[in-house]
């Protein structure tokens, strides 16, 4: 939104968000570019990158960008930072959104080789996101990282190998907003509850899946990428420059009964 007098919550910033052509990182991107942003947007999905980058460019015209970049890759995280070095000199914020549900089984049905596909995408893709991006920011002496964990860090519902990432992606945003901090580096953290995106499509097109989840809402809808983007744009903003190591719970009251 522009003020009168110009201002934007991302004037110019630099914003890479991962996972970007997926339901959650679409908007937080095209939000990001309405704001005034400069994003760089990634995924392993092409064609809708492809897609996605046309829209951007609709919302504004400042440079966005459209990369592939698998989170899980250390080359990639690499590859995508000496690009955004040399084509902007700086990163002002990592949208580290990226991130898969895994097969929904219970422990003992779940396969050794599932849970480690699982970790290493959740886990490993955002441990890879701020320790690579946290170097530049460190010589810039600022920056913003918002990890994208979930409410199923917080209760069971029966996600165990996801639960168990989403967890450890809390854990790691609460120890780097400590670590970062000398550095003017804020890492926060967003748990999104039950959001109508493709990672819960097929469960939601289940009647009886539907209506647990409503039952469970006290708000008593489905959440959409419209409520998460706002609250990711607000942390990537200096509007919450005294804000670090914090969580923002967005599942329309789940958790709190
Ligand atoms: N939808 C929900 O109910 C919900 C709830 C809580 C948290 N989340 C989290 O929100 C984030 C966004 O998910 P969404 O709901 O938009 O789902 P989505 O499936 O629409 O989007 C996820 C995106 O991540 C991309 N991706 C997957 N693996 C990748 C990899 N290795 N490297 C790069 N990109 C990869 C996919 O291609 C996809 O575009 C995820 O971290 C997810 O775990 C989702």
């Amino acid at each position: 939104m522009e003020r009168e007098d110009g201002w934007m919550r991302l004037n110019n910033k630099v914003v890479l968000i991962t996972g970007a052509a997926g339901g959650q990182g679409r908007k937080e991107a095209l939000l990001s570019a309405a704001e005034g942003g400069i994003v760089i947007a990634t995924d392993v999905n092409v064609q809708a990158l492809e897609t996605l980058e046309a829209e951007l460019l609709q919302v504004s015209d400042k440079g966005h960008m459209t990369m592939i970049h698998d989170i899980s890759k250390e080359i990639d995280w690499q590859r995508i930072m000496s690009e955004i070095k040399e084509r902007f000199g700086r990163i002002d914020v990592l949208i580290n959104n990226a991130g898969i549900i895994g097969k929904v089984e219970s422990y003992h049905n779940t396969t050794i080789e599932e849970f480690r596909r699982v970790m290493e995408t959740n886990v490993w893709g955002t441990y890879l996101g701020m320790r690579t991006v946290v170097l530049a920011m460190k010589e810039q002496q600022s920056g913003s990282i918002i990890n994208v964990s979930s409410i199923a860090s917080m209760v069971g519902l029966g996600l165990s190998p996801y639960g168990a990432s989403k967890g450890a992606v809390r854990s790691m945003t609460k120890s780097a907003a400590g670590d970062f901090a000398k550095y003017n580096v804020r890492v926060n953290a967003v748990l999104p509850g039950f959001i109508e995106t493709e990672m819960i499509k097929d469960q939601l097109e289940q009647e009886q899946v539907h209506n647990w989840y409503m039952d469970k809402t006290p708000l008593r809808r489905i959440g959409s990428t419209d409520d998460v983007a706002p609250a990711v744009v607000f942390l990537a903003s200096d509007e919450s420059q005294f804000i670090t190591g914090s969580e923002i719970v967005i599942d329309g009251g789940v958790t709190a009964i």
